[in-house]
């Protein structure tokens, strides 16, 4: 019986030992444990039994029975250690950042060449005193056309030029063409509202989009930025525009460069003039380049028509003005030596980024 009884110790204590050693996660080897020392379990059994062994025999099978549960229990212990060790290890290995991995690229934006030119251009009139006006894209027939004298039969109005948002052709009123809206085909509009509002002296420059019926092509875009200036004070002479052009001039494309003013008509302005700048790659002698002309046009000016100042009620008797208008995109071009302005518009980041 005492034989029998060691004897089985042993082999439970074997048995136990080896699906210890061999528990893969900490669950298996809980469910081990309850096998053989829970309530139920194998070892729990045979204790339970030792009440039924003769007396002299007690002790020693008892002792053995300990050191069974011990050596179990201690390799329990063991086990457990072991297999939370390893949890541990791959919770740590999975959640592991590696610093050495290279970061997220964040590609910094940078300004777009035309806001680009535009800002120089506003910089170089703010330093000569000029305020910043503004007027709307969508703008009336009135400011666009009629107060800046154009007569109604003016080809600039035909809807085959102007973007037209509500055409009033056919109202019975003859003043109906002052309220049909249309897209702006220039911001000298803002001319006009600058001086309904203000009296003189007036010095403002007035940057926007405009918009004309025209198919893209290397020089014309159907909706591109033009940069208005106006002045209006007592005494201004067409030697000032010309010597503010000339400074601007200076100022955008270098001091080596020469102004010429040409002749031109604008209803808005007279005298009118186209202005030119000598060519930065021949220096006016005539190249490739500026199409053998030795100069390039960058902008319209003239003096304020004294029929524009009867329309916004100030006097042409005291006062006079200049004004003059440019394309940005055309100036960017032209500094740049950019050779289609469609390139401005496109949004191709390897040409943008040049800039
Ligand atoms: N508004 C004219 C244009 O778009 C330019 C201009 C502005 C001419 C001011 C004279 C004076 O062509």
């Amino acid at each position: 019986m005492r034989m029998e009884i060691t004897e089985r110790l042993v082999d439970l204590r074997d048995e136990a030992l080896s699906k210890v050693a061999s528990a893969k996660d900490l669950e298996e080897l809980e469910s081990v444990r309850v096998a053989y020392l829970g309530k139920k379990g194998a070892l729990t059994a045979v204790l339970r039994g030792l009440g039924e062994l003769p007396a002299q025999q007690r002790p020693a099978v008892g002792r053995i029975s300990n050191e069974v549960r011990e050596a179990l229990e201690s390799a329990l212990a063991e086990r457990k250690q072991a297999l939370e060790r390893e949890a541990l290890e791959r919770r740590i290995a999975r959640e592991a950042v590696d610093v050495t991995l290279p970061g997220r690229q964040r590609v910094l934006g940078h300004q777009h060449i035309i806001h680009q030119i535009v800002d120089e251009i506003v910089d170089v009139f703010v330093g000569l005193g000029y305020r910043i006006a503004e007027g709307p894209e969508v703008e009336l027939d009135y400011y666009n056309f009629t107060a800046l004298n154009h007569p109604p039969e003016h080809p600039a109005r035909a809807a085959t030029d102007t973007f037209y948002v509500r055409d009033m052709t056919g109202a019975s009123s003859p003043d109906a063409f002052d309220s049909e809206v249309l897209l702006r085909t220039h911001t000298s509009p803002v001319q006009v509202r600058v001086m309904e509002k203000q009296r003189p002296p007036i010095y403002v420059l007035a940057p926007g989009k405009v918009f004309r019926r025209d198919v893209a092509d290397p020089s014309h875009l159907p909706q591109f930025t033009q940069i208005e200036g106006l002045v209006v004070d007592e005494g201004i002479t067409f030697g000032d525009l010309k010597g503010t052009l000339e400074r601007f001039v200076h100022e955008i494309f270098g001091p080596d460069r020469r102004v010429r003013l040409r002749p031109h008509f604008f209803p808005f302005t007279e005298p009118s003039a186209e202005v030119d700048v000598s060519c930065a790659m021949c220096g006016g002698e005539g190249c490739r380049s500026c199409g053998g002309e030795g100069w390039l046009e960058v902008l319209g000016c003239g003096m304020v028509d004294p029929n524009v100042f009867r329309y916004v009620g100030i006097d042409p008797e005291r006062y006079s003005g200049f004004a003059f208008g440019m394309g940005a995109e055309r100036i960017a071009a032209l500094k740049h030596g950019i050779p289609d302005l469609r390139l401005l518009i496109e949004g191709d980041m390897r040409f943008l980024r040049q800039f």
